[in-house]
């Protein structure tokens, strides 16, 4: 039986969580760097939190930048087994205008020269990915949803870029052309990693834009994503509370297999 600490990864917009008791702020450090920003630890009802923003104090790391390693292993070592990622994002769906928030549950990684991985020389691990999304975590978004009357919609492709400029109007209609339903710079490798720390994660991708391919919107900029974001924050809250309020004290195990990840992966034999 292990006991549920449930991650939340602020993203552009969320910098805090304003309704954590007994809050204890810490700085971790981890053998591959400093993650974004200190660990806020603390409580919501009896649920132990752990909230950690991405881009760290006053935004200054971009997608780029970020070290997802060192976020994701601080994480770990601060006992979180279910991540909830929240992350903006473009729309590439007229049925999801800005505002929308999107449970999605697969991804395309178009991101480049990022470490994605705990693993490598002298240590080869290849994790089962199929299933990025923990669907009982998921699950439990889409009721905290349900119970605070926020719309979310279940279920979408994510593609993440590298960023840190938007797509061109060739890109933008191509993933959209490919089936993608939102775009980021940020799931990837936060995803990879989590599964390699057999670390439960789901994404609440919050719709800022239409990205460039909507013949009747503006392109995207950072000025309307900023506002849009600040129009999501106080929903975002609302929702991690709810889910915070409602967690279960012991972790479920995930069907997709990530708490289990490294059970089979690992192909270096141990040395002798
Ligand atoms: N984050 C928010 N909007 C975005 C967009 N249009 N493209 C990539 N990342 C984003």
């Amino acid at each position: 039986m292990t006991r549920s600490v449930l991650g939340i990864l602020g993203g552009s917009g969320v910098y805090d969580l304003p309704g954590l008791e007994q809050l204890r702020e810490q700085r971790l450090s981890t053998p591959w760097g400093e993650p974004s920003d200190l660990l806020r630890f603390g409580r919501i009802g009896t649920t132990d939190v752990v909230f950690l923003s991405r881009h760290g104090p006053g935004h200054r790391i971009a997608p780029s930048g970020v070290n997802y390693r060192a976020n994701i292993d601080a994480l770990k070592r601060a006992g979180v087994t279910d991540l909830v990622s929240l992350t903006a994002c473009g729309s590439y769906r007229e049925e999801l205008p800005p505002g929308s928030f999107v449970l999605v549950d697969d991804f395309i990684d178009r991101t480049f020269g990022r470490e994605n991985s705990f693993f490598g020389n002298g240590c080869v691990a290849h994790i089962p990915f199929a299933h990025p999304i923990g669907p009982r975590l998921q699950e439990r978004i889409a009721l905290a949803a349900q119970a605070e009357d926020i719309m979310v919609h279940r279920g979408g492709i994510c593609v993440c870029m590298e960023g840190p400029q938007f797509s061109t109007l060739a890109e933008s209609n191509f993933y959209k052309a490919m089936g993608c339903d939102v775009v980021n710079m940020t799931s990837m490798p936060e995803a990879k990693l989590a599964r390699e720390a057999e670390i439960t994660y789901a994404v609440i991708a919050m719709v800022t834009d239409y990205d460039c391919w909507h013949p009747e919107h503006e392109k995207v900029d950072v000025a309307a994503v900023v506002r849009a974001m600040q129009a999501n924050r106080s929903r975002a809250q609302r929702l991690i509370m709810r889910l915070a309020a409602d967690f279960p004290e012991v972790h479920e195990s995930c069907p997709a297999g990530s708490d289990r990840a490294l059970d089979d992966a690992i192909v270096t034999a141990p040395e002798a």
